[in-house]
């Protein structure tokens, strides 16, 4: 049997006062859009609608991906109005699931529960018993057998109806065929003067076809996004979700309302993680690692043992970073896209890697820079030095070989290769190849004027 998912996202947003549409404000690092998206993947379906109209172009350009269809809705006159305008593209006799935009938690196994049950021919409600349902469209059951009978709009609802605390979550499950007709008999003689989806419950009931309220297993998972407070409360929840989840699976948060994770984080055993950190992306962190207070890591590899000191920055990109075990970084080290460290390798405060491969047990501990660099193994890379990797048009390599000594404040303009064994003198700049097991020196000799006294001021 076919399944259509619908989700509604043509809303303006007023309430978030933003230029950008509401379904694309982030939770979690990812378009309140992107997760139902996401969310409903798991669902065989054979067609996903997303209905889009205020910012339709931004909306559709972010989310567009292969079996993403679009659907504008112009002007937006309801949330039945917005089903009038997909009825064309829904396919088969099936099922149709309605999700919205802007309520982005929804569990995959909830929407597979309305689907189950609505199997083509019931109409299923999710709805959830709320403490505050102001704003809910009311769901109104027969006081008998307790059947649902209809959905009544908070702006419509009398003040016997308003004291209903089950509310209607926005989200349903309708057989294909019927929603299509009944969309086509709304009218929109109402409070807002919109075509209300939820009037289609009452002529399902008159009907005689099964209409059927679902609860929502949490909370959370039916909470929308009105305004900036909701979508900070809701990232808060959505964190703190996730903190349990990793707790339970062994991670040592030392504190779980001081944890942010927008992505994914895979791990072994024994990992810790300090305040005030954030992982973005898909961050990796083996067996043992631990990371200091305020780091902020994307789209990272770290090895087993290794140690990530505070105030570290750790961004990957595209490209990825990788931390070898053992490895020992920070504080306030910075490691950039192809960063990618050995084993025991030591990174130390104010030192930039990007685009480099250092070898195991390698060591650039104060101020420094490492930018399209190759590094030996047991390197020691002294204060304050740079390969100048960048001529003003172009980048080059600079190949440093096992076991070699720079200096400190050294520039090695690329491309250059230092052999194995080598030593630099401090202050050089290297402009040559050095040959393995030299010292090189390039900077002014010393001089020394014997009995040379200092200028006086002048009276
Ligand atoms: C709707 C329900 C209400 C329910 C509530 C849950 C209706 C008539 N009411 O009310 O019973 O309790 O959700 O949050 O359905 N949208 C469009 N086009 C439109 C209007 C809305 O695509 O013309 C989209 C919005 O972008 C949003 C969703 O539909 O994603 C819901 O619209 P919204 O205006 O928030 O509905 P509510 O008034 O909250
Ligand atoms: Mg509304």
């Amino acid at each position: 049997m076919a399944l259509n998912i619908v989700i509604m996202a043509a809303g303006k947003g007023t309430r978030m006062k933003s230029a950008t549409p509401k379904v694309l404000h982030k939770l979690a690092g990812r378009s309140l859009l992107a997760h139902v998206l996401k969310r409903c993947e798991p669902l065989a379906a054979a067609a996903r609608i997303v209905i889009t109209g205020h910012g339709a172009e931004q909306v559709e350009a972010a989310v567009q991906a292969d079996g993403i269809g679009f659907v504008r809705q112009m002007p937006q006159l309801g949330t039945g109005h917005a089903i009038q305008q997909v009825v064309p593209v829904l396919q088969g006799e099936g099922t149709t699931l309605i999700l919205n935009g802007d309520v982005p938690l929804i569990e995959t196994a909830t929407a597979k529960a309305l689907i189950d049950a609505c199997a083509g021919h019931a109409l299923v409600l999710l709805t959830v018993d709320l403490a505050d349902p102001t704003g809910y469209g009311r769901i109104i059951r027969n006081p008998d057998d307790g059947g649902v009978l209809a959905i009544v709009e908070h702006k419509d609802a009398t003040p016997e109806q308003r004291l209903i605390h089950e509310g209607y979550s926005g989200m349903m499950a309708a057989p294909t065929g019927a929603l299509k007709r009944w969309v086509g008999q709304l009218t929109n003689h109402n409070a807002q003067g919109e075509y209300y989806l939820t009037d289609i419950v009452a002529m399902a009931v008159a009907e005689g076809l099964p209409v059927l309220g679902i609860k929502a297993g949490s909370e959370i998972e039916v909470l929308g996004v009105n305004d900036p407070v909701q979508l900070a409360q809701l990232e808060r929840a959505f964190q703190a979700q996730q903190a349990e989840t990793l707790m339970r699976a062994g991670v040592r948060l030392a504190d779980p309302a001081r944890f942010d994770l927008r992505g994914t984080l895979v791990h072994g055993q024994d990992v810790e993680i300090d305040v005030n950190c954030v992982f973005e992306g898909e961050v990796t962190l083996g067996d043992g690692v631990r990371i200091g207070a305020n780091c902020v890591i994307r789209n990272a590899k770290i090895a087993a043992g290794a140690r990530i000191h505070e105030f570290t920055h750790i961004d990957g990109e595209a490209a990825g970073a990788s931390v070898g075990e053992g490895a020992l970084i920070g504080p306030f080290a910075r490691l950039r896209p192809g960063a990618q460290l050995g084993a025991e390798v030591h990174i130390g405060n104010f030192v930039e890697v990007k685009n480099s491969t250092l070898a195991k047990g390698a060591k650039a501990n104060h101020l420094a820079y490492l930018g399209d660099a190759t590094v030996g193994e047991r390197v020691n890379y002294g204060a304050g030095s740079i390969t100048a990797n960048y001529d003003g048009a172009n980048k080059h390599r600079t190949t440093i070989g096992d076991d070699v000594h720079v200096g400190s404040n050294c520039v090695l303009v690329a491309p250059v290769t230092l052999g194995h064994g080598a030593t630099i003198g401090g202050g050089s700049t290297i402009t040559k190849d050095v040959n393995p097991g030299d010292l090189a020196v390039a900077r002014g000799k010393q001089v020394a004027l014997t009995g040379w006294t200092r200028p006086a001021k002048k009276r």
